[in-house]
């Protein structure tokens, strides 16, 4: 018999607003991500720009919202310059970071012609390892200034009248890294990044900054890494980067199925560095500015803790880095400077896609501190979207949770707790079988619950009757135990799924049950299978889809999560 688990809601507690930009992705000229992935003037699809429309119609099902560029490893020893102006005077170049040659026949206008023709918005990074403030300034003048000075009446010259008004720029990519090209310490990247901010603001007060957190929350320097970088970039930036990649070690998949407790950790651990350098900051006298941008430090001391400083998730996924270190690193041994390899290019399981909708729920549920998060990366390396040159490009497994988030987690995310079954992991000891968000989108009258079975072996029967919301005519909640985890008195609310449709309600609900949400689900959709190791091919490119789960299933409020399982349920509001 399944084991039981119940979700509590309540649609009018909001913990935060679901910023758009977490539906986030990463181009980074890595392997095939750019060349024969988004760009190949070869390909059949592809259009006088050279951009491939099949992989254009994908990305825009995806439903990415912001996608960060150039890199990564990459930029930190990137030449903008290289790549704009007449593609044959581009020179070809060492890229260190990926042993790889950059022909440079893809660069900054042909990035911002494709952001603009996917309906994207592009997040640059800047050269801080081997660059620094006057190639980060000559940059930004490329991109933003409207013309009239040097390096703006060069896009001009290259075609393109109208600046490109990129709001968002990460100042370098993982600092703290050792394997990164300029690699420093906190106090000297600090110093630099602080620097380079400030010049930046200098033409463009508006631009939110992304300063280098830790690379991963496994870092040595992680936690007072941050805290320096804060300290001296504090008035200059918007955000603070957090990384992370998740794989599953020496075959203990129950612990990788878990892997969004250490997502959820981490982001605990950096959003209170946050707040630890915001109160230092009061203390010295600046006051403590709030989210909205208001002074705060005369407020009530719950203010006081508001940031200004938001995380930029702006890497995560899962990705089998150990295959790529012992076996696909290129080294020089054979080919020594290969053109766009076949690099990082990871084919995802089932399991890997529950993952990566275990930790877009964790995202969601941050949505107070996470204001952006970029899932690394989009196409060919460790991607949701695979291409052959001259060949199809197909959906892999993590497409689709990322899919439904970006298109239906939106609104508002709300207070959600669930209580069930453990599971016992080796990583991460005994952490709760099933995790779930919950997102309103008052706008669209809509909301989704999106929910995990993270427990490799054992089932779970999913209550979704505590699910509270106004419901029709407004109202307030019947009961305010509900969301502290106590007990549910499941009588006041129930739910209905008439087999004809879901939304149909019982002959005997009172006005209570009015306020369930659940009286109006309107679709479910679930990622599993009998074979958690099925992936999408080349050969079998839709072995692996959502499952569209029948009406009938859910009758009585209860949805059966099998072991392994990712379900997405869309309700009306
Ligand atoms: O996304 C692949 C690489 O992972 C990025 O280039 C780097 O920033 C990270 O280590």
């Amino acid at each position: 018999m399944a084991e039981q688990a119940k979700v509590n809601a309540d649609l009018e507690r909001v913990v935060a607003e679901v910023n758009p930009r977490l539906y986030g992705s990463f181009v980074e000229h890595l392997g095939r991500c750019v060349y024969t992935g988004i760009y190949e003037p070869e390909h059949p699809s592809a259009g006088p720009d050279g951009f491939r429309q099949d992989v254009l119609d994908l990305v825009r099902e995806l439903g990415v919202t912001t996608v960060r560029y150039p890199g990564g490893n990459f930029v930190s020893g990137y030449r903008w310059e290289d790549g704009v102006g007449p593609k044959e005077r581009r020179p070809a170049r060492l890229d260190l970071a990926w042993h790889s040659t950059e022909t440079n026949q893809f660069g900054l206008d042909e990035f911002m012609e494709w952001t603009e023709s996917a309906g994207i918005e592009p997040m640059m990074a800047v050269n801080l390892g081997t660059r620094g403030l006057e190639e980060a300034l000559d940059l930004l003048e490329y991109t933003n200034v409207p013309g009239g000075t040097a390096v703006a009446d060069q896009r001009v010259a290259n075609g393109r009248a109208e600046p490109y008004g990129v709001g968002m720029w990460c100042l370098g990519n993982e600092m703290d890294g050792p394997w990164q090209l300029g690699h420093r310490d906190a106090e000297a990247y600090g110093e630099l990044a602080g620097r380079v901010g400030a010049g930046m603001l200098q033409i463009d007060p508006g631009l939110e900054l992304v300063v280098c957190g830790s690379s991963n929350s496994s870092m040595p320097t992680f936690g007072s890494w941050e805290k320096e970088v804060l300290r001296q970039t504090w008035d200059v930036i918007s955000h603070i980067s957090c990384h992370a990649y998740y794989e599953e070690k020496d075959g203990d998949t129950q612990s990788f199925l878990a892997s969004a407790v250490d997502m959820d950790r981490f982001i605990g651990v950096v959003a209170g560095v946050i707040d630890e350098v915001a109160a230092e900051k009061a203390a010295d006298g600046g006051g403590i500015v709030g989210t909205d941008g208001a002074d705060a430090s005369d407020g009530a001391a719950g203010e006081a803790r508001a940031r200004k400083v938001g995380i930029s998730f702006d890497e995560w996924n899962v990705w089998y880095q150990r295959h790529w270190e012992s076996e696909e690193k290129v080294t020089g041994a054979t080919d020594p400077w290969p053109v766009a390899p076949r690099l990082l290019e990871n084919s995802y399981s089932v399991a890997d896609a529950v993952v990566v909708g275990s930790l877009l729920i964790s995202l969601v549920r941050h949505a107070d501190v996470v204001t952006s998060a970029s899932l690394a990366q989009l196409v060919n390396a460790i991607a949701p979207i695979m291409t052959e040159p001259g060949g199809p490009a197909w959906r892999q497994t993590i497409f689709y949770p990322f899919a439904v988030a970006a298109g239906l987690a939106r609104g508002e995310v709300v207070e959600c707790s669930v209580a069930g079954p453990s599971i016992q992991t080796a990583e991460f000891g005994t952490v709760p079988a099933v995790d779930a968000v919950v997102t309103v989108d008052r706008e669209a009258g809509r909301g989704l619950l999106m929910a995990v079975n993270r427990s490799l072996g054992d089932e779970v029967s999913l209550g979704l009757s505590s699910i509270l919301g106004s419901g029709p005519g407004g109202g307030t909640h019947p009961d305010d135990d509900l969301l502290a985890g106590g007990a549910v008195n499941a009588s006041h609310v129930r739910v209905s799924a008439s087999p004809a449709g879901v939304g149909a309600r019982t002959s005997d609900q009172s006005h209570s049950l009015e306020q369930s949400a659940f009286s109006a689900v309107t679709r479910v959709r679930m990622l599993c299978d009998d074979d958690i190791r099925a992936a999408n091919t080349l050969e079998d490119p839709e072995r692996v889809t959502l499952r569209e789960v029948a009406a009938s299933k859910i009758a009585g409020g209860e949805l059966l999560l099998p072991p392994v399982s990712w379900a997405a349920i869309e309700f009306s509001l």
